[in-house]
């Protein structure tokens, strides 16, 4: 990404932006109480479902589930990335977006981005004049030809060729001590010292068609080079470098966005021909993964252009396993209205070679009946066991309860937890479930300590996030928690950055706490949490929320135990050890005495 946005900058723009004003040049909104409403614009409806809360800056749709903040909606509504949906923002606010690089300095990198897109740029000019014009061509003219690429193809996916030589590119445009700087820190030449300590500048690629991969805002960024040699591998990419990461772009997805949105659904296949080869047969809505396995990052992405995603494989065992990861990382991400689904091509072909035999409705018929990831995760958990028995059932129980407790979209979840129970044969709930928290509350009719504990079925710091991102205010009325951020728990780095953050800016709104998030791997886990209905009446809030934190508390003071005694068990303890490891042990003995009467 160029020049990175400061998060002071982002949270202060969003402190000066209004969602209701935002959205509501987009689609108009009518004020209902407290809330605004309008039609969904994510999906088609004829009665309001889609509503904005000027208190939490957050909007959601009761009919589809999409939910998110002023980022998220522009994003979404426009078809922007993060970046763009922020230069959105600062443009309506009418403020200018500083840039730090890496290192947290402001300005400079700005300059240094844009003059490595500069380079890279020029570089596949040259690319691209050397499938023209070097004499050399040939080989790479012909091997196009063999595989059926046509000019309009070559021409858009801006193809070209590096010839097979160590020191074209450079000779070329490495000229100044500078230029060649800028070829080394665009990865695409190499710097090395020879025996004597002298330096050697030598190109990346060599002998290679060359598949410029785009950001999704189309400026190059990277390479990939297919090999027209037997040396080398068959593909090579550009390494990490200050503009291209690997596991955020996707190949084609530039021009591969408007079909995407227009037709509700994005393809993604493995390799850069296989994606230049479906364009070309008219299949416009496909991406590939730059020869590693699905990101989270790829998914939130494709997800917010359009509801379906179809993974395309190879059918062999290692297509399948490239399959399972991908399902692993899409589940966290199916929110309600979400699909994602699977094809397996036959043996040894792939989407390149199947377009081609099939053509493109034969193509389109395949995703058309992919397999959905639902029928996927079932088919693969039970190959190796045997429903038959007893225990075969216990352990897909035990094998799919974990991995469906990831999907965030509640109906879906249910639904897969139905399904479970009856492969099992018996009732397999999941952990929390709101419908259940909601007729056990409703049951009793009590309010006392126990009963509210029903929320406590989410793991205790799920509990404390779920609460204080709805009221933010909870953080200012909490027990000193200043001890915590000692205490060993997944997800309490989290907690306490919001607890510091809700009592620093006491009039921080959900969608501001959930953007320093963003692209955290549980992001979309937040998200359901500040949805989440915690079932916890106004009244006893505050209590409530205590009660969590006085229980992470003590949870802290038994890790500090337990670390005491282990440390007890490799050496003599310290005088103030010992002192302290007395204090927590009487305060057990006096917490079981009380729970005890
Ligand atoms: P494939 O070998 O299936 O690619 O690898 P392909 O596009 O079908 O290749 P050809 O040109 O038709 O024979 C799929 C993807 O894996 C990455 C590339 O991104 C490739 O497009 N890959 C593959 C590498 O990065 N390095 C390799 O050596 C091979
Ligand atoms: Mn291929």
């Amino acid at each position: 990404m160029v020049g990175h946005i400061p998060r002071q900058f982002i949270d202060e723009l969003m402190r000066k932006t209004s969602i209701v004003d935002v959205i509501d040049s987009m689609v108009p909104l009518q004020k209902k109480g407290r809330e605004y409403m309008a039609c969904c614009p994510f999906h088609d409806e004829k009665t309001p479902s889609f509503s904005v809360s000027p208190q939490k800056q957050f909007f959601y749709c009761f009919g589809c589930g999409e939910s998110g903040s002023v980022i998220d909606f522009l994003m979404k509504y426009q078809n922007l990335d993060f970046v763009e949906a922020i230069e959105d923002l600062a443009n309506r606010a009418g403020i200018e977006i500083p840039r730090s690089n890496a290192n947290g300095k402001f300005g400079a990198s700005r300059n240094q981005a844009d003059h490595l897109l500069e380079m890279v740029n020029l570089a596949n000019l040259w690319f691209q004049e050397q499938l023209k014009s070097n004499p050399d061509r040939k080989t790479a003219t012909g091997y196009l030809q063999s595989r059926g690429l046509n000019a309009k193809m070559i021409s858009e996916f801006r193809i070209g060729y590096a010839p097979d030589s160590w020191n074209g590119l450079s000779s070329e445009l490495g000229k100044t001590p500078s230029n060649l700087k800028l070829l080394v820190d665009a990865g695409l030449i190499s710097h090395k010292q020879d025996a004597q300590g002298r330096d050697r500048y030598y190109d990346r690629f060599r002998g290679r068609i060359m598949f410029p991969i785009e950001d999704s805002r189309g400026r190059i960024v990277g390479f990939g080079g297919r090999n027209l040699t037997e040396k080398g591998p068959k593909y090579l990419n550009s390494p990490e470098t200050a503009l291209f990461h690997k596991s955020r772009e996707l190949y084609g997805m530039h021009r591969a966005r408007r079909a995407i949105g227009k037709q509700n659904r994005s393809i993604v296949v493995e390799g850069y021909m296989d994606v230049v080869s479906l364009v070309q047969f008219g299949v416009e809505n496909v991406v590939a993964a730059l020869g590693t396995a699905t990101t989270p990052d790829h998914v939130q992405c494709l997800f917010r252009l359009a509801p379906e995603v179809v993974f395309c494989f190879d059918g062999d065992q290692a297509g399948r396993n490239a399959a399972w990861k991908a399902l692993i990382t899409t589940l966290p991400e199916l929110k309600d209205g979400r699909q994602a689904s699977f094809l397996f091509l036959d043996e040894g072909e792939d989407p390149d070679t199947t377009v081609r035999t099939v053509g493109t409705d034969g193509f389109l018929k395949k995703v058309g009946s992919a397999l959905p990831i639902t029928n996927f995760l079932f088919e693969k958990l039970v190959e190796e066991i045997d429903l038959e028995r007893i225990d075969g059932r216990a352990k897909l129980a035990s094998l799919a309860k974990p991995l469906l407790m990831n999907i965030p979209g509640f109906a879906l979840r249910s639904m897969m937890f139905d399904h479970l129970s009856t492969l099992c044969g018996i009732m397999i709930e999941p952990d929390e479930s709101n419908q259940s928290l909601r007729s056990q509350n409703t049951a009793t009719g009590s309010r006392r300590h126990h009963d509210r504990n029903l929320h406590g079925r989410l793991p205790l710091v799920a509990q404390a996030i779920n609460l204080l991102l709805q009221h933010p205010y909870l953080a200012r009325k909490s027990p000193n928690f200043s001890a915590l951020d000692e205490l060993n728990m997944d997800g309490l780095d989290v907690l306490t950055d919001m607890l510091n953050t809700c009592c620093k800016d006491p009039n921080i709104t959900v969608a501001r706490l959930l953007e320093r998030f963003r692209h955290a791997p549980y992001h979309s886990y937040l998200e359901y949490l500040a949805l989440r209905d915690h079932h916890v009446q106004d009244d006893v809030l505050v209590e409530h929320f205590g009660e969590i934190i006085r229980k992470l508390l003590a949870r802290l003071r038994k890790q500090h135990h337990d670390e005491l005694i282990a440390k007890s068990r490799q050496r003599p303890l310290e005088q103030h050890e010992k002192e302290e490891l007395l204090s927590l042990q009487q305060e057990r003995i006096h917490q079981s005495a009380q729970s005890e009467e």
